[in-house]
């Protein structure tokens, strides 16, 4: 594959997601959608990768990692003029340009590498992503010719009844001759609609002018779902969570019911594990192997749990360790916590983590057992084959030595 630099479209307000945040920095599965669009043109080794803001830019730069420049687009006057202003920084280049929509964010890699391996080796002047879909509401159809060559791209909003009946979409994703973009870009206009400059305009320029256009396809429509309302949002954060899933079970990881489960994408789970249902594990999160989790179990950023343990129902851990062997069955918090190797976590437990001003630190060793209903307010530590009696508060500032026993509210220690 030859080099090549990218374009990515984020500028718009999203008008549709009817939100005061930019549309590009909504999370799918825990991540601002533009995110998985710039992880593409990066991990494709874009020589270099621009991105178009416009709405709250100052905002949306903030999430903007890598190799970037911004570029500004000053009234939002469409997709066409959107490219326009990254013109002057891209005066003196002359090799291809990808261009990409910042949301779509389920874009796969390989789907784009074919598309620029197409489009280089056929030396078209655009080569771009369709799909055929049962609901292509909303999308720009495919217009061909009888011998199946691309005509144009049709606008919903512009396209005859009988041309919205066309199934096949523009995915928004494309690949152009650098030169023959900003060339043909100066000929595109506002007679439409939307009285906006559209980019899909350049095809049929192109096409009037016999340059060549091309397009290449997936069979995977999810790949080009443009989000534009919360209702895609929510179809596509369903599409990601599968494929998060399936890659997990393909770990060696069973999970009982996918449809109840969520993991994040860069959480770490050991073979042998078993998620039961209704279970949520968010980002940056360890999980040990032949542990069983859930039903109704949730384990918060930070969070580490080593290997066979058993986390039961209705339990929370929040930036948190969990050592090796040890049991939470029921109904239990823990926050800010070390719990060491086999500790008993009882019914109820509580970490009292939180002072209303600061967060502190429970500690836990090996084989301790705290007992059912006991609150610990931290910071305390608490001994080696230490325990606590049911429904005892330990205080702040409490240390329960190894072997200890602490009964009573607030908890006295029987040595
Ligand atoms: C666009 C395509 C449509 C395609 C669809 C695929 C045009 C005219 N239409 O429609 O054919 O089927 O994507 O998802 O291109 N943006 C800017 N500046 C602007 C306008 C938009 O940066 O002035 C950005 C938006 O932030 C967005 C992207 O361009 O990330 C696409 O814009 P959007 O309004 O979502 O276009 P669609 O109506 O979905
Ligand atoms: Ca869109």
């Amino acid at each position: 594959m030859k080099k090549f630099k990218t374009i990515i479209l984020a500028a718009g307000k999203g008008i549709r997601m009817k939100s005061d945040l930019p549309k590009v920095l909504h999370p799918v599965c825990g991540r601002p959608m533009l995110g998985y669009v710039l992880d593409v043109a990066q991990g494709l080794g874009s020589l270099k990768t621009y991105v178009v803001l416009g709405h709250k830019s100052d905002l949306v730069k903030k999430h903007l990692t890598g190799n970037v420049s911004v570029v500004i687009q000053k009234k939002l006057l469409g997709t066409a003029d959107a490219i326009k202003s990254a013109q002057s920084q891209l005066k003196d280049y002359k090799g291809d340009i990808l261009v990409l929509s910042g949301d779509t964010p389920l874009l796969n890699k390989e789907t784009i590498k074919n598309l620029i391996r197409k489009h280089q080796q056929s030396k078209a002047a655009c080569t771009f992503l369709t799909v055929a879909t049962a609901c292509p509401y909303g999308y720009g159809r495919i217009i061909r010719e009888s011998d199946g060559s691309v005509a144009a791209i049709r606008e919903e909003v512009d396209a005859t009844a009988q041309e919205r009946e066309i199934n096949e979409i523009n995915a928004g994703i494309y690949c152009f001759n650098g030169a023959q973009l900003f060339r043909a870009l100066k000929k595109v206009t506002t007679s439409n609609k939307k009285k906006e400059f559209y980019l899909t305009d350049i095809i049929s320029l192109f096409v009037k002018e016999e340059l060549r256009v091309e397009t290449a396809t997936t069979e995977d429509f999810s790949e080009a779902l443009g989000i534009n309302t919360r209702e895609d949002l929510a179809f596509a954060q369903s599409v990601l969570r599968r494929k998060i899933l399936k890659k997990f079970m393909l770990g060696g990881v069973t999970i009982e019911d996918p449809d109840s489960t969520y993991i994040a994408s860069d959480a770490k789970i050991g073979r042998d594990t078993t998620i039961r249902p209704f279970t949520i594990i968010e980002s940056n999160v360890r999980i040990g192997s032949q542990c069983t989790l859930g039903p109704f179990c949730r384990i918060r950023p930070g969070s580490t749990v080593g290997n066979h343990v058993e986390v039961g129902n209705f339990t929370e851990i929040s930036r948190s360790t969990l050592g090796h062997g040890s049991l939470m069955k029921h109904f239990s918090f823990l926050g800010d916590a070390i719990i060491g190797r086999h500790v008993n976590i009882g019914a109820g437990v509580v970490t009292a983590n939180y002072d209303g001003k600061k967060k502190s630190l429970t500690k836990v060793l090996d084989n301790a057992f705290i007992g059912s209903d006991s609150i610990l307010v931290a910071p305390v530590k608490i001994g080696r084959h230490a325990m606590t009696g049911a429904g005892c508060v330990v205080t702040k500032g409490t240390v329960i030595p190894d072997n200890g026993v602490a009964i009573g509210v607030p908890a006295r220690i029987k040595k």
